[in-house]
């Protein structure tokens, strides 16, 4: 051993250092974005209810009496800080399970399957991922269909690494619509078709979108190496190769995606696992 296999064996493990705590800071912000879209939109909603109390203030000055409607919207108000102070805190937990998780899997511990009611958490995702988009640029806008069978049964699955994936995906796919719908107009419209099956101890997921799609260039690094065509700051190019990871070694399932420039995406999951 000289020198130099010394100096190169160092820089790999700064290397892959350095992309493990990119990994974690992408996984990360997805929560975060969600404590803080939900933050602003709860202080937005204090404002509002501040006005109201000014209200309900000047009518009491001027000896009236406020009337059962001001009351009642400051119920509703109120309500509705109430919901996004359990997302904050809901999603602030997600952040810290998630880096729990990467300490257990850095000490080589294996996550815990839980039984999990899949249709359920495809759902919650994508609200989550739209709010989010959403609450970034108040124009967008897409329609999502939702196709789940009548009954499927509580499957047995690390849930979160199925709702991170799932998350990834859907942050792609409405980030794709609304690039699309920016360059083309109100002729376009933008659509998500998501699918969930269960048959014969496979759990099938395919979420399309017809967003801009992908060159080919970006398709072949897709899952394997960073790619990103986000501006700065917006992306860090790591979202697919995270995602092929939870789903192919911690799931054990495949993942694949067809894509053409100017139609739109779809992405395959399919994972093996057992009914509770
Ligand atoms: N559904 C999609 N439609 C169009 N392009 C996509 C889609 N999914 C991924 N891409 C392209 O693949 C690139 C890499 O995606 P990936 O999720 O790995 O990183 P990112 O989205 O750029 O960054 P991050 O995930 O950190 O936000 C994206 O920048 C985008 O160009
Ligand atoms: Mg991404």
């Amino acid at each position: 051993m000289n020198n130099h296999d010394d100096q190169l064996r160092e820089l790999q493990k700064m290397a892959s250092l350095g992309l493990l705590s990119a990994g974690i800071a992408h996984e990360i912000q997805n929560p975060l974005n969600f404590v803080i879209n939900f933050g602003k939109m709860s202080s937005r909603l204090i404002a509002d209810m501040q006005g109201v109390m000014g209200e309900v203030q000047d009518a009491i000055t001027n000896g009236e009496m406020p009337s059962a409607d001001v009351i009642d919207e400051l119920f509703d108000l109120s309500s509705d800080i109430q919901t996004n102070i359990s997302k904050i805190n809901e999603h602030g937990q997600r952040a810290i399970s998630i880096i729990q998780g990467i300490l257990l899997l850095s000490r080589g511990k294996e996550g815990e399957k839980l039984p999990t009611d899949v249709p359920h958490i495809l759902h919650e995702y994508l609200w989550l991922s739209f709010h989010s988009m959403r609450a970034q640029d108040k124009t967008f806008n897409v329609s999502i269909v939702e196709d789940y069978p009548d009954t499927m049964p509580s499957l047995m699955l690390v849930t979160q690494d199925l709702s991170r994936s799932v998350l990834n995906i859907a942050n792609n796919a409405f980030y794709a619509v609304n690039l699309r719908s920016k360059s083309e107009g109100a002729d376009y419209h933008p659509q998500m078709t998501v699918k969930a099956s269960y048959v014969r101890g496979r759990l099938s997921i395919e979420i399309t979108d017809n967003g801009c799609g992908m060159p080919p260039a970006v398709q072949q690094k897709l899952f394997h190496q960073t790619v990103t065509t986000k501006p700065l700051g917006q992306g860090t190019g790591l979202g697919m190769s995270i995602t092929h990871n939870l789903v192919v070694n911690h799931l054990g399932g495949s993942i694949s995606f067809e894509s053409k420039e100017g139609v739109g995406t779809t992405f395959k999951i399919e994972i093996p696992c057992e009914k509770c």
